[in-house]
């Protein structure tokens, strides 16, 4: 059995565009690197803003807006990526979002604005944007109610009035546009705005809002900095199983591929990919436990860009999204249920290669289903996989 099919499959021409302004040189922060190459536990904030992008149930193009002698760093992370473009920025916000649009490939239809400095909003939000966008034609802003109250002070700090709290929202990225209009409005646009979507109902489109995510928070100071690390570290706190199990049917006329290995003079497993049912069943336990759907819903499965891929592909990407979205791998169990391979010959060999994918143990168990079942009559195979994540 193939996982879940989607009919929208990465190896499609992306109709969104995802533009990760990320030139800015971080004066706030105050630290020697520009600051969305600035680490957040381990991982840049560029690199973890690409991931919860490219995590989008959608095929993106993805344009990262960089500091100029930063174009190779932002390459290598976003190597894996099948549309890309990589430019320098501008001396404002403003000018790096115009660089970036120019960036935009043509088949593209909406384009997602976002600040490399949110790096821990999740790939939800921009989901939720997109839709938006869609349904609505318009401009959409993902935003929060304001909690505290807000006062109006003079320059020596006197309180000149309390301001009425019930109108006012905070606003984050990603902002999403539809792309003619949003182009349009940059080229009419005649000062600087705080925001692309000032700029653009200036030119007379308009705006809506989306409920924002407190995680889209955008990192300025080094308080903000501690604050991403809590927020990681407190998501670590709380450690996550998920499962994920996977069938499918031998076909003689193929190369067996499992576990990431291949075995010669073995019946393969039929489908549109390598039919390696221990990758598949391990990358579903892994977005299982992450809350992330599944290797269907995340890749589009059944698209030409997977055809006889092979499971690593999966796996790796799998990987960089749980990773992405703030989980360490703490371990993965894996049973199989089937007459064939024997897998105790190889079962240290599978261990250390699935290991080596997943950047955390695996143990790999084996049984066969006594004579029961299309497992027992030699028709298939089945695999079954537990992940820990914190
Ligand atoms: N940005 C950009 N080009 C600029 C200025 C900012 O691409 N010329 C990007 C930043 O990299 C960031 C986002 O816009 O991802 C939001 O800007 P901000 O938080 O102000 O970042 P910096 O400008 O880098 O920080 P500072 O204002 O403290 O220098
Ligand atoms: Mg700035």
């Amino acid at each position: 059995m193939q996982p879940a099919r989607v009919e929208s499959g990465s190896a499609e021409e992306p109709r969104i565009a995802v533009v990760v302004v990320a030139a800015g040189s971080g004066t706030r922060l105050g630290r020697a690197e520009p600051k969305a190459f600035v680490p957040v536990r381990g991982v840049p904030m560029i690199e973890r803003a690409v991931e919860a992008a490219c995590g989008m149930s959608e095929p993106v193009a993805l344009v990262l807006v960089v500091p100029e002698g930063h174009r190779e760093r932002a390459a290598s992370i976003a190597r894996d990526h099948a549309h890309c473009a990589i430019v320098p920025g501008g001396p404002t916000r403003q000018a790096s979002v115009a660089a970036g649009l120019a960036a935009v490939g043509a088949t593209c239809e909406i384009v997602l604005v976002h600040d490399a400095a949110r790096c821990l909003t999740p790939t939800a939000l921009f989901d939720r944007v997109a839709a938006a966008v869609r349904e609505w034609g318009a401009g959409v802003v993902p935003a929060l109610p304001v909690t505290d109250t807000i006062k109006r002070v003079d320059a020596s700090g006197g309180v000149l009035g309390t301001v009425e709290r019930s109108e006012l929202v905070h606003v984050q990225t990603p902002q999403g546009f539809p792309r003619a209009a949003l182009e349009a409005a940059y080229a009419a646009a005649r000062r600087d705005y705080t925001d692309d979507a000032a700029l653009f109902a200036d030119a007379g489109g308009a705006v809506r809002t989306v409920p924002g995510e407190p995680r889209a928070f955008k990192i300025t100071r080094e308080d903000d900095l501690e604050r991403a690390e809590h927020v990681l570290s407190a998501v670590g706190a709380r450690p996550r199983t998920g499962i994920g199990i996977d069938v499918h049917a031998f076909d003689v006329s193929v190369p067996l591929w499992l576990g990431g290995l291949h075995w010669p003079g073995e019946p393969g497993l039929a489908g549109h990919s390598d039919g390696d049912a221990i990758a598949h069943a391990v990358c579903d336990a892994l977005l299982s436990a992450a809350g992330l759907g599944d290797i269907g819903s995340r890749f589009g499965t059944s698209s030409e860009e997977f055809r006889d891929a092979h499971g690593e592909v999966f796996l790796t990407r799998t990987v960089a999204l749980v990773r992405a979205a703030g989980f360490t791998i703490g371990n993965v169990a894996v049973q199989v249920v089937a007459n064939r391979p024997r897998l105790g010959a190889r079962r240290a060999e599978v261990e250390r290669r699935l290991a080596e994918l997943v950047g955390a143990p695996v143990s790999v168990a084996a049984t066969t289903s006594d004579g029961l079942g299309f497992a027992g009559r030699g028709e298939g195979l089945t695999a079954i996989a537990t992940a820990l994540l914190s």
